[in-house]
């Protein structure tokens, strides 16, 4: 990789001096719901698209790091505990992201970390949780140079280089540093995007666009049968690949602009085409997978059935998964919610969904 960020964050790494003795530092980073998805990707955790995200307020991973100078005893560099229990299938995941870092904080090679993590949603509820543990990490990486440069950076660099170390983590996680609405990607129409971070994109966003909630119903909880890594890379040889970055990509101007000038239907119609296109391209991709469920179809059903009869701005969109996020806003909380207890909730694993809401991305904590 050779942007120009990466140079400047080589450059300005800082190495542990030999006194240094040990520190802590937690943070909590959210998880975002794409509009505009990111499916494809290139070398370097380059997304194939632009996206565009709302980041939310409950799904949110705590992360505490407790760090010291290893010694000659230590045999490895890093206890992981997930929920107060050794993790080993996470802490691979960890270690390989940990390892991205070391250009930028060669530090962390001389550290033995101690973390603990813990998810505030469930962890079978099949809500995607890298993007809050990658980018809750990415951000305590961070705040550790800074702990050791003694110096803080100015809050935007510092959360530009927090999205910046969280995409090598998982991509979608560099969205979720910051609150509200996010694009990462270039785009010649969003001044300031890039493909190495996200920007935050809430100036001039219309009041009842900012308070937006999220039901999150759901459908299954079970393991993904193929992971959103192996769906990125089905990308690189689908058939409307072309078309698809092209379309991700002409839909970012009008979403941004229905959500200035608060344009419901506008941004049902984009939200709704870019979930079902996600599913559209697994369906089509070769080897095709389907992650949804008969439920998720009836859900969708329901919910484009009830909007007809009561003329209820409310619109859905997927994950790489068969869970429904039901979006609406604020101030029809109160029928959508009988609705979904009424129409929807009986179609739900257990009957659980999630309330959750757009948030004011991570926080970092004492
Ligand atoms: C469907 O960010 O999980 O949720 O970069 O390989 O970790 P990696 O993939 P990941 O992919 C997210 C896919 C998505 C769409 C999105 O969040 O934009």
């Amino acid at each position: 990789m050779t942007d120009s960020l990466h140079l400047k964050y080589k450059h300005e790494a800082v190495r542990l001096p030999e006194n240094f003795t040990e520190g802590m530092i937690r943070w909590t980073s959210p998880s975002n719901i794409a509009l505009v998805k990111y499916w494809g990707k290139k070398e370097g955790q380059i997304p194939a698209n632009p996206s565009l995200s709302m980041t939310l307020k409950h799904a949110v991973s705590d992360f505490t790091v407790r760090y010291r100078h290893k010694n000659s005893k230590d045999r490895k560099g890093l206890d992981y505990y997930f929920h107060n229990q050794a993790k080993p299938e996470f802490t691979v995941r960890i270690e390989r992201f940990l390892r991205s870092l070391h250009p930028y904080f060669p530090f962390l090679e001389k550290l033995h970390l101690i973390i603990h993590s813990d998810n505030t949603f469930p962890h079978s509820s099949g809500i995607a949780s890298s993007a809050a543990s990658m980018s809750s990490l990415a951000l305590c990486s961070c705040s550790i140079e800074e702990q050791i440069r003694k110096e803080s950076a100015k809050k935007k660099d510092f959360l530009r280089k927090a999205s910046y170390m969280s995409r090598l983590g998982s991509g979608s996680a560099c969205r979720s540093v910051y609150p509200g609405y996010t694009v990462w990607g270039k785009h010649d129409r969003v001044p300031g995007s890039a493909d190495e971070y996200a920007i935050p994109v809430n100036t001039g966003i219309h009041e009842e666009m900012l308070e937006m909630r999220d039901a999150i119903l759901i459908i299954s909880s079970g393991k993904k049968a193929v992971s959103s890594s192996a769906g990125h890379e089905l990308m690189k040889r689908h058939p409307m690949a072309t078309t698809r970055f092209n379309v991700a990509r002409n839909h970012i101007p009008p979403l941004l602009e229905s959500l200035r000038s608060g344009d419901f239907e506008r941004y049902s119609r984009i939200v709704e085409t870019e979930a079902l296109m996600l599913h559209g391209l697994m369906m089509s991709s070769s080897p095709w997978f389907i992650l949804m469920k008969p439920n998720t179809l009836k859900a969708i059903e329901k919910i484009r059935q009830f909007r007809q009869h009561s003329k209820l701005p409310l619109c859905f969109t997927l994950d790489a998964g068969p869970n429904i996020h039901l979006l609406y806003p604020q101030h029809n909380a109160e029928e959508v919610e009988h609705f979904i207890e009424d129409e929807l909730q009986y179609l739900c694993e257990n009957r659980q969904w999630i309330a959750d809401e757009m948030g004011r991305g991570p926080v970092k904590l004492s």
